[in-house]
């Protein structure tokens, strides 16, 4: 392949000499990109990428992250600057619209969300078929891909009002299903939403409180809670994002897109990783057996690996894991003797780890779940909610990627090709 620097095009030699021109294209940051879309029609020749490790699948204004320095930009602002000086729903505006709200749009913003908490009543039905011991997780995909059955005047893909409203109802409502979902499994009462908190103190409350007394905030929890969602809501196109865009694609209405978002998220690899920290923390349960667990991690013929160590992207710490890190301190500040211990281990395992050759040598360095595990337990919430909180914040990036790609007159249906290895015809 020859860069043709003048015309800004790449030139492909085919091994029988056949030369095809493709358009090199950029973006306002970050590495050019090489135009493949007429590669087929060309010359009959599809690319190979499992993993899609070098594809861009779409044009996005959202979300920009260098993973070799550790940057993360949501729509030009810096997520430490976000976390540090925002709150949730702003941070929500900011990537369903483009732009910091101004103190009006704010408080439309916020009092579209608060007043949109509710349920239809007939959903929590659904939570009486599942089994008690069912995974949050598990409730959260089916009630929310449910909600396709309820708001029927929210599903015209086509009108713009439409997609607000289900945008709204979708960031609203989440954590009403995930609470309920958590309520359920310990066969309390569920607890309805109160349009007098904030997004997360709401969402604390309906995840603890029980009828018989009044819930006692802590604001150091809620705080945390709301900076944690915050360093979730977005990061540009990771599997349950594409999972998303490619349901999304096919036309299909905005509450089955998102509740593939969460079947995605669910996996060990992505958005379940902060439940392994946890496992993985428990298992390795003292310094003294941390070189056992790292040999593990090393070894090629050991399925172990560290988990919330690694990422895709990121060749550098995730900016993410530095402000957990942080919060970690401030909310284990209130005594919490079982989650100092594993948040010990998990210092002395990071600093181990990131002085290793072979993470070294891999660019492995801890990304944002290795920390917001440790937080989340430390505030009282189950390690099967963890992931739960995970789909809360990132439904705020998912409905936005999903806005952003409907709105795309060039949108076409995702439809990913093959390298066929299987029989040839035969009799
Ligand atoms: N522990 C040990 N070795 C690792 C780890 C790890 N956590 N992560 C990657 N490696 C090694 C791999 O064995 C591989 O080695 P090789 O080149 O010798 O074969 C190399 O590093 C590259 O790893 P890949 O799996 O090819 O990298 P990929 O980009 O496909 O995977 C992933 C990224 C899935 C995040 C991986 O690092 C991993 O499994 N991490 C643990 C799970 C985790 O924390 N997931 C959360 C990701 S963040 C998020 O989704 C919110």
């Amino acid at each position: 392949m020859t860069n043709d620097k003048k015309n800004n095009h790449a030139k492909l030699i085919l091994p029988e000499g056949k030369i095809v021109t493709l358009p090199i294209i950029e973006g306002t940051i970050g590495p050019k990109v090489l135009d493949i879309s007429s590669l087929y029609k060309e010359v009959g020749m599809f690319t190979f990428d499992p993993g899609f490790t070098s594809t861009g699948s779409c044009r996005s204004k959202i979300t920009y992250i260098d993973g070799d320095k550790g940057i993360l930009l949501h729509r030009g602002y810096n997520i430490e600057y976000l976390a540090s000086e925002k709150s949730f729903l702003e941070t929500a505006y900011l990537l369903l619209y483009g732009n910091l709200p101004d103190e009006k749009n704010k408080s439309e913003f916020v009092n579209a969300i608060t007043t949109h908490t509710m349920l239809n009543e007939q959903i929590s039905n659904f939570y009486k078929g599942f089994r008690d011991n069912a995974h949050p997780m598990a409730i959260l995909c089916g009630v929310v891909g449910a909600m396709s059955a309820f708001y029927h005047d929210s599903t015209n893909i086509n009108n713009k009002e439409e997609r607000r409203i289900a945008s709204y109802r979708l960031i609203a409502k989440m954590p009403t299903i995930a609470a309920m979902a958590y309520k359920f499994s310990i066969g309390q009462p569920f607890v309805y939403p109160n349009n007098k908190l904030k997004y997360s103190e709401n969402f604390l409350n309906m995840l603890f409180s029980v009828p018989a007394e009044e819930y006692e905030f802590n604001q150091v929890f809620s705080d945390a809670l709301d900076k944690i969602l915050i360093l979730h809501a977005d990061h540009e196109q990771n599997a349950s994002t594409s999972t998303v865009r490619l349901a999304g694609s096919s036309g299909a209405n905005p509450f089955a897109c998102i509740s593939a978002g969460i079947a995605s998220l669910w996996g060990p690899s992505h958005g379940g990783a902060n439940e392994a920290v946890i496992r993985m923390l428990h298992k390795i349960d003292d310094v003294k057996h941390i070189k056992k667990y790292i040999d593990k991690a090393k070894d090629k013929e050991d399925p172990f690996r560290l988990m919330g160590f690694g990422h895709r992207v990121y060749k550098n710490y995730d900016p993410r894991a530095k402000v957990l890190q942080k919060i970690a301190e401030d909310v284990l500040k209130q005594e919490h003797k079982l989650e100092n211990k594993l948040f010990d281990l998990a210092k002395e395992l990071e600093s181990i780890a990131l002085n290793d050759e072979y993470f070294v040598e891999k660019k492995l360095y801890p990304n944002v779940d290795f920390y917001s595990g440790i937080i989340l337990k430390a505030m009282g919430i189950p390690i099967s909610l963890f992931t739960v909180i995970f789909a809360v914040a990132r439904t705020v990036g998912w409905i936005s990627h999903w806005n952003e790609m409907v709105e795309d007159k060039k949108n076409k249906i995702g439809r990913p090709r093959q390298l066929y290895i299987g029989e040839k015809p035969r009799n």
